[in-house]
């Protein structure tokens, strides 16, 4: 199925949408992006996406394409446009396309370029996956040091991909001074007894949607949530172990560079959360 896509304004099929050869997206990395999935044609924590987008944007001193009401609106339009039910919406803006290639920013005023495209996966919350769990392979964390802020520099994540699927892995988890940082496009956790173990937010991690929204549904479910480095010691030793974003939603690890975390099977607590976080998600669609 050909999709339609939204570029500056126009509604385009796939094949016929353009960004010039000059945007800084595409020459510097200069832009950012958000990731918000659909669960039966509706939104799952829009407002926390926005929120996110908007504090991007800040942190790079890049214009906003426009307000936040246009975005939904522009969101709910794409669902009807390509009749999606669940997947994935891309939301990307960058600094736009100044007139000829140039390290320092355009003048103010330059048009910020907007692209959104859908990503549609049928059954995407009830994912195989979730039932098997994924195995991890640990790798430095290479990245460039504002890991907070949503860029589209995304190549050292594809290379752990990479990294991973080379070693027969479903993906990596990034480590630095001894610590886990994060997934490749995830935030990690350890599950120990009652109590769940991430990194605590900062510079070196994105601040994840989903895991802000998990670590709440965690805390009113009287787990207690400890926001900390952990090791990969601590992973081998951990009862179970899990990621989160927005489009794996909460999904148990299972083997951490091929030894098995826990039973080495997805476990209750992880189960548990994945289950109260759709729940709860569904109910707040918009
Ligand atoms: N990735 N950490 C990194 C490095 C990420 O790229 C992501 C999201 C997350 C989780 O954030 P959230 O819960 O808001 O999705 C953490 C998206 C899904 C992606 O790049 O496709």
């Amino acid at each position: 199925m050909t999709r339609i896509v939204h570029v500056n304004g126009e509604w385009l099929p796939e094949g016929e949408a353009k960004v010039s050869v000059f945007d800084r997206g595409f020459l510097m990395a200069d832009g950012v992006y958000e990731v918000t999935s659909v669960l039966g044609g509706r939104l799952i924590d829009f407002p926390g996406h926005m929120a996110r987008l908007a504090r991007s944007l800040a942190e790079l001193e890049m214009a906003a394409p426009c307000s936040d009401a246009s975005l939904l609106a522009l969101h709910r339009e794409i669902i009807a446009r390509n009749d999606l039910v669940d997947g994935m919406i891309y939301l990307q803006v960058t600094r736009g396309a100044p007139p000829d290639r140039d390290f320092a920013y355009p003048p103010a005023g330059t048009p910020p370029t907007l692209v959104m495209f859908t990503q549609s996966k049928p059954g995407l919350a009830d994912s195989p996956l979730a039932k098997k769990g994924m195995s991890v392979i640990s790798i430095p964390d290479l990245r460039w040091g504002r890991r907070d802020i949503k860029t589209v520099q995304l190549l050292y994540p594809s290379m752990g991909k990479m990294m991973a699927k080379a070693a027969g892995a479903d993906d990596a988890w990034m480590v630095q001074d001894g610590v886990v940082t994060e997934g490749t496009s995830n935030n990690a956790y350890i599950v120990k007894g009652n109590r769940i173990v991430t990194r605590h937010l900062g510079t070196e991690i994105l601040s994840g949607i989903t895991r802000a929204a998990v670590l709440r549904m965690a805390t009113e479910a009287q787990m207690v949530v400890e926001e900390r480095a952990f090791t990969l010691e601590e992973v081998a030793s951990a009862d179970e172990a899990f990621i989160t974003s927005a489009s794996m939603f909460v999904m148990p690890v299972v083997a951490l560079d091929g030894a098995a975390i826990g039973a080495g099977t997805p476990g209750p607590v992880v189960a548990r959360l994945r289950e109260i976080y759709l729940d709860e998600m569904r109910k707040a669609a918009i």
